[in-house]
């Protein structure tokens, strides 16, 4: 079935859906001085981010225009470098924020869920290897606990870790994010020990606060064989799916719900030299500003593999880098239309969070992306809602 060409087209979503838009602390807050991608950007090896969006300051705003555009939700991240800057070190200051942070959101009507780990490290535990070791596990293990015990009653859904997936090839594998690792050993290593991460936390949260859904942000793509009915390349897609479900396969047991990140299309194709190669469609139209390749129905193909664990799923992110907001408005009413048609196959569907509210610091690309519902100008940090954004409203408050 093609998707509907109209965002009036009547779109029906269960009650409560939570439809949001998500941010993390390194990307948006600005000054995150005790982090590990601090320390690399004044070395010169990462773009700095400077006072990135100063949402740090201008939280309140930045929720104000949350609401203003038609959502109910925002996934927002907690600094791990914030409230423990020193070893044991627990900062009251820091704390005394995230409470007016989540105050904010609560006042401009939005439910809250919490990412504790967003990819940056307090730089004091990245120079003693972060999740290399298990010291690393229990680090997160305490933090999980001091900021339930702190933070808990204004917090509605957690999640432990973003992406760990990601993390771990993105620094141990590729070396282009920190700590610019390439060894397997340590991809191996830290991937084990983000799950034993995630355990851990859960188990904390849940003894501090009892019955709260804790959840994780996983990232999925959607997989296709380059050739159709060729069986080497569909051998390459089944031992990708096989390590796509790994995390979710050791850790359904600690799990209240799936948060799935979708962003795009691989299409992958078997090769002898390389064991496999990335290939992409020739339609420019399909492509955001950083060359991926869109494809709103690969959410629905995704969600319905995600239907065995028999969890409720929140779209934790997904969206677009669209500098021209040309692609967004489509995109978004097609991503819409593909997850209700998920629901309507009874997948347990409850929210729809996309990346990201404003423009902000898209990691080792910088400031380049425009991912933003609503656009930064970064002479002035002025906020301008892009067209784009008004989908919510049509869709969601009829
Ligand atoms: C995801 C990350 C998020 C953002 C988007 C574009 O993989 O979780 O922080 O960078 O990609």
């Amino acid at each position: 079935m093609e998707p509907s060409q109209h965002p009036e087209t009547n779109l029906q979503f269960p009650k409560g859906f939570l439809i949001g838009a998500a941010a993390s602390a390194h990307q948006v807050e600005g000054n995150n001085a005790n982090s590990d991608w601090w320390h690399f950007e004044q070395m010169g090896k990462l773009p700095k981010s400077g006072l990135a969006c100063d949402h740090y300051n201008r939280f309140d705003d930045d929720f104000g225009i949350a609401q203003q555009i038609g959502l109910n939700a925002m996934r927002i991240s907690i600094e791990w470098a914030r409230i423990e800057p020193e070893e044991g070190k627990w900062s009251a200051a820091a704390i005394e924020h995230y409470k007016k942070v989540l105050r904010s959101m609560k006042d401009h009507g939005l439910t809250r869920m919490v990412t504790l780990w967003h990819w940056t490290l307090p730089k004091w535990l990245a120079d003693k290897g972060g999740f290399e070791t298990n010291e690393g596990v229990e680090a997160f293990a305490r933090y999980a606990w001091f900021v339930a015990q702190n933070l808990g009653k204004e917090v509605d859904f957690w999640v432990t870790l973003n992406e760990p997936e990601i993390y771990t090839l993105l620094g141990y594998k590729q070396a282009i994010h920190p700590p610019f690792i390439r060894s397997n050993y340590l991809t191996y290593r830290v991937m084990r020990n983000l799950i034993w991460a995630h355990r851990a936390a859960f188990k904390a949260i849940k003894t501090v606060l009892g019955d709260v859904p804790v959840g994780i942000a996983k990232n999925s793509a959607c997989y296709q064989p380059f050739r159709k009915n060729n069986f080497l390349d569909s051998f390459i897609i089944f031992v990708f799916r096989y390590l796509d479900f790994y995390l979710l396969n050791r850790i359904h047991k600690q799990l209240d719900f799936i948060g799935l990140n979708y962003y795009f299309l691989r299409k992958i194709k078997f090769d002898w030299r390389h064991l496999y190669l990335e290939m992409k469609p020739n339609d420019p139209l399909n492509f955001s500003d950083m060359g991926w390749y869109l494809f709103p129905e690969g959410i629905y193909r995704v969600l319905l593999n995600l239907k065995k664990f028999h969890k409720p799923i929140y779209v934790t992110e997904n969206g677009l880098a669209d500098a021209r907001d040309d692609r967004r408005p489509k995109f978004l009413q097609d991503t819409l239309f593909w997850i209700n048609r998920a629901i309507e196959k009874k997948v347990d569907v409850r929210g729809y969070f996309y990346w990201s509210l404003t423009d902000n610091y898209e990691w080792h690309d910088g400031f380049g992306p425009k991912f933003g519902l609503v656009a930064i100008d970064y002479q002035n940090l002025k906020r301008t809602v892009r067209p784009s954004a008004k989908i919510f409203k049509q869709i969601f408050s009829v």
